[in-house]
């Protein structure tokens, strides 16, 4: 099973079609199984962003694309224009070995995340209706904070609640977007892993537009880095190689 996971288009200003175009020839290329777009579809949340993006999106082929909403999509009421735009399910069944589940955190006109009572319940019980397989979350906020990325008050509020959850009910891995910054936590069974930004100006840490290839071969989950248009290479490399002004 083959995964890509997009982030942060920022369709709007910001935005650089000519990456995004790369994007689609090399995304194409990869033949991927589904398509994770972990939110910040639209800059400010704009019908004709919206419009936009919908009409480059539908350029990725692939069987499946699901798509999450980030904070930059509510904007100016654009939590009305996503659910018109990119319908979407929350439990995805990828196969009959993997299911793909995800998390509403974007509240209009805030940039801080917030799963909520309710729907961190759901998830739990969500995840232990699908123990036996592997179990990705995807989600727009970061639930731990990552290196150079400032101030970390618009991580999910709830993020312990989440976490908690995760660890109790086994998920395997985390896809979140959010800080532009590509990074990747090891917690022992879980990784949790953030997706840079793959198609604005807004770069961080790593000053390159990035996505992230998920190879699922039985119980093993592999994340690779791909920088657009330059090498592929594992996720923990750019944790294992860190340096302050990009990658060694
Ligand atoms: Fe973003
Ligand atoms: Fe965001």
């Amino acid at each position: 099973m083959l995964l890509v996971q997009l982030s942060d288009l920022h369709i709007g200003s910001q935005f650089r079609p000519k990456t995004f175009a790369k994007v689609v020839q090399e995304v194409n290329d990869l033949k991927p199984d589904a398509i994770i777009i972990t939110g910040d579809l639209t800059n400010e949340g704009l019908i004709n962003e919206y419009k936009e993006c919908k009409k480059l999106v539908s350029k990725l082929k692939t069987k499946k694309i699901i798509t999450i909403s980030g904070n930059h999509d509510y904007r100016n009421t654009g939590y009305l224009a996503f659910k018109k735009f990119f319908p979407f399910e929350t439990i995805n069944e990828l196969g009959s070995d993997i299911v793909l589940v995800t998390l509403g955190t974007a509240r209009p006109d805030r940039n801080e995340g917030e799963v909520g009572y309710r729907q961190n319940l759901w998830l739990e019980r969500t995840m232990i209706k699908y123990k036996d397989r592997v179990k990705i979350l995807a989600m727009h906020h970061h639930l731990v904070g990552i290196p150079d990325t400032g101030s970390d008050r618009v991580t999910a509020i709830d993020a312990g609640d989440v976490l908690r959850t995760i660890l109790q009910t086994n998920v395997d891995i985390v896809l979140c977007g959010h800080k532009h910054r590509p990074w990747v936590w090891n917690f022992g069974n879980l990784q949790i892993v953030n997706a840079g930004t793959v198609s604005s100006e807004r770069v961080r840490g790593l000053f390159e537009n990035t996505y992230n290839i998920i190879t699922i071969k039985g119980k093993k989950v592999a994340v690779d880095l791909k920088i657009v248009g330059g090498q592929r290479t594992p996720l923990e490399n750019i944790v294992k190689n860190y340096s302050q002004f990009g990658q060694e």
